[in-house]
């Protein structure tokens, strides 16, 4: 781990530039600061989740809903602990935006797929078994030569602040401090169509898109159904 890089504190410098994107989408954010989260912010974060992730994020929204139980919240602060690299984005004193993200390794496939056969037919393991699939899809480690990467696992502005780039922001400071943190490759997997337009505007490599439409139970009926625009599980990846 580099120390050159200040682990309580990504940008202490007000961002007073404006930030360019790849669809000349030119939006000036000029008031926000990245931080990376401490312990004693976890539980203004896990509010924050519980607000602005699983109500509107598609996969968790989408019938049957998830609605996080406590030990998805004890694993989100152990994960926040434990790790170091995900970061929030503070307005005036005020929680914005929230990234969570950890390391991943080539053997993350097969935990997908045996979390998947533990939940068995629940909404958990539904997800564990489309991330298997489509990470398998993606083939990240073999495509960039890595053993391991940092996984974006969850992005979320707040509702009232969405449009704004917040959530480009906070993904190119995960990518300088994945740089920082000796990181090749960072990598997300978007359900929303409007994570995967931030990926696109940041010139990420999309790695692999599965429809929703065509996903299938065993029975033969669409596992997930989500609304529109959000058609597709999208993987995206970024050489650091
Ligand atoms: C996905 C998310 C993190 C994007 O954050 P953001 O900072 O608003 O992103 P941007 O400002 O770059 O906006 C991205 C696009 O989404 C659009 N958008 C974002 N939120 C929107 C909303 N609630 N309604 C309509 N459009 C919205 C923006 O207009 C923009 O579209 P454009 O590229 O055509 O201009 C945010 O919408 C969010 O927290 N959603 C709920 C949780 C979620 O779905 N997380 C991702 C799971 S993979």
């Amino acid at each position: 781990m580099n120390n050159n890089y200040d682990h309580r504190l990504i940008n202490l410098l007000v961002y007073a530039m404006t930030i360019e994107s790849k669809s000349n989408k030119s939006i000036n954010v000029p008031t926000i600061q990245i931080e990376i989260i401490k312990s004693n912010d976890c539980d203004k974060v896990i509010t924050f989740l519980r607000e602005n992730f699983f109500p509107q994020a598609p996969l968790a929204s989408c019938e049957p809903k998830w609605i996080p139980s406590a030990e998805d919240e004890a694993d989100l602060r152990k994960c926040i602990i434990h790790y170091g690299c995900s970061i929030m984005a503070m307005e005036n004193d005020e929680l914005v935006g929230v990234c969570i993200a950890l390391p991943k390794k080539r053997s993350s496939i097969d935990e997908y797929y045996k979390e998947a056969e533990k939940a068995g037919k629940t909404k958990h393991g539904y997800i564990m078994k489309l991330l298997g699939d489509t990470n398998s899809k993606a083939d990240i480690f073999n495509r960039y030569g890595v053993e391991e990467i940092l996984y974006l696992f969850l992005a979320s502005v707040a509702a009232n602040q969405r449009g704004r780039n917040i959530a480009g922001l906070m993904t190119r400071e995960l990518m300088r401090l994945g740089k920082s943190m000796n990181y090749e490759v960072l990598s997300m997997d978007c359900s929303s169509y409007y994570c995967a337009q931030v990926c696109e505007r940041l010139g990420m490599d999309c790695l692999n898109s599965t429809l929703y439409a065509e996903y299938l139970d065993e029975m033969g009926e669409v596992m997930f159904k989500p609304k529109p625009p959000h058609v597709a599980m999208k993987t995206y990846a970024q050489r650091l």
